[in-house]
């Protein structure tokens, strides 16, 4: 049976309306000859405020016992609400148990920690905190595949199981019994971003998204073992061009969460971090700064700053440096170009000057690195010899090197790290908590 959402009835409902809906109860309380109950169905943060009077033919023996986390359907009349916030609730006529929660139910009205509810992922979509990211994620993955069906690009389905190592870098999950079932060995992917390019080089303009896999052993509040990434790959596209569709694809997906998730970002702004309402809309206002990596290096030089890690040029720029470049010197998301050659994969275009290529990051606030790219290095001879020296095994990439040989053209592409926009969209601290069921070292639950 359909009933109306939560939602649309605080949304739409009028006094007077019959209404039927259905959900679970945040709390319940009982007076003298009333019960008060919060009804949530997830459909928006705020409850449905539902007043069941002692007319109701159960309520001594089933209303009375209703706690939090209790399912019920209720059907009644939108009344005037008397309370702050609503200009209506429902004043129950039928009260139906649709089922119990029992007396251990651990989420209770007190505010749990984030590391606790993370134990109790089957249960923590129905807290404010959880269930907010989650519309959130909805919304944003939405306003993706928006924004590159608009622009005529084709979402590509790249595969989980793969022999390739995209990032050339090692940290590949392997699939054990795959050398027997497959005749080689498999990983889980790393990156769509090898085939998205077999894609690109045929149609043009395509995007990825979807789940990706990372064996390194970081424990940190910004690294998933398991997370989404959104990857496009243009044909006859540079750097520039690259450069710029990440900036209006960023911008366009956090004006959506701000446009279609206003109640939910006030919750975030109210009660997980303050101003991260204003700053996500300081992102949608705001031309991003960008400057190349050598540059980069040379503020960071001069800032007269502390780090934890050196900075020289030649060094990978480490958290602290990303955040003290959008945050202290730009204020703003910048986009960091042209790093050295010998800390970025193997299939970035080499620059003219022998020592950089031509790689993208965009760098946010609070997180660092958001968006990973470049231009592709389209020429065969140059890539493979930067396959060479970087120890690669060539008959692996075989088919890479071809798409260099028949028809190559300028291509240029770069993948959003999926749970890290969520966590600056929401203000999340921890990574952990804008996945429904996150993947980390020494952690695979559920
Ligand atoms: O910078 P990365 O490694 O780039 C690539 O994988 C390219 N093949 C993408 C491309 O050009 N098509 O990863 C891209 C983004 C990072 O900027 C970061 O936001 C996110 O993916 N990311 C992670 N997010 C969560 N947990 C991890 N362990 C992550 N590693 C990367
Ligand atoms: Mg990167």
């Amino acid at each position: 049976m359909t009933t109306p959402s939560v939602k649309s009835v605080l949304a739409e409902g009028r006094v007077g309306d019959p209404v039927t809906v259905q959900g679970w109860l945040r709390t319940a309380r009982h007076s003298k000859g009333l019960s008060f109950l919060d009804l949530t169905d997830g459909s928006c943060l705020a409850g449905l405020q539902v007043v069941a009077p002692p007319e109701l033919e159960n309520y001594e023996s089933e209303v009375r016992l209703l706690g939090t986390g209790w399912a019920v359907r209720v059907q009644g009349e939108l009344v005037e609400s008397p309370g702050k916030g609503q200009h209506v609730e429902l004043r129950a006529a039928q009260l139906e148990v649709v089922g119990e929660a029992a007396d251990d139910y651990p989420l209770q009205k007190k505010r749990h920690s984030f590391e606790y509810l993370r134990t109790i992922a089957h249960l923590r979509p129905r807290t404010n905190s959880l269930g907010a990211v989650f519309r959130v994620r909805n919304v944003a993955a939405r306003a993706i595949h928006q924004f590159f069906q608009e622009r005529g690009f084709v979402w590509l389905h790249t595969p989980i199981l793969t022999g390739a190592d995209a990032e050339g870098a090692g940290e590949m999950f392997e699939v054990e019994g795959g050398e027997a079932f497959f005749g080689r060995p498999t990983r889980l992917t790393v990156s769509g971003q090898l085939e998205a390019e077999i894609g690109a080089l045929a149609l043009s303009n395509v995007y990825t998204f979807g789940p990706t896999f990372r064996a390194e052993n970081s424990n940190t509040s910004r690294h998933l073992a398991e997370f989404w990434m959104v990857e496009p790959e243009m044909a006859f596209c540079d750097l520039r061009g690259n450069a710029e569709l990440a900036e209006s694809f960023l911008r366009t997906v956090m004006k959506a969460i701000l446009d279609d998730c206003a109640e939910d970002m006030a919750f975030f702004d109210e009660r997980i971090e303050k101003g991260v309402a204003a700053a996500l809309e300081h992102v949608v206002e705001t031309p991003f700064e960008q400057m190349t990596y050598t540059e980069a290096v040379k503020r960071l030089e001069a800032s007269g700053q502390k780090f934890e890690h050196p900075v020289h040029w030649g060094a990978d720029l480490q958290s602290e440096h990303e955040r003290w470049l959008t945050e202290q010197l730009v204020g703003k998301p910048l986009v960091v170009t042209d790093y050295p050659a010998g800390i970025k994969a193997f299939y970035m275009y080499a620059n003219d000057d022998g020592k950089t290529v031509r790689a993208l990051d965009v760098l946010v606030p609070r997180i660092g690195e958001i968006i990973g790219g470049s231009q592709r290095e389209h020429r065969h001879d140059v890539l493979k010899e930067r396959m060479l020296a970087q120890g690669l095994d060539l008959d692996e990439y075989g088919w890479y090197l071809d798409l260099r040989r028949f028809g190559s053209v300028p291509h240029a592409g770069f993948g959003l790290g999926f749970e890290r926009m969520v966590q600056f969209a929401t203000g999340m601290a921890n990574i952990r908590d804008v996945i429904p069921f996150p993947r980390v070292p020494g952690y695979a639950e559920f």
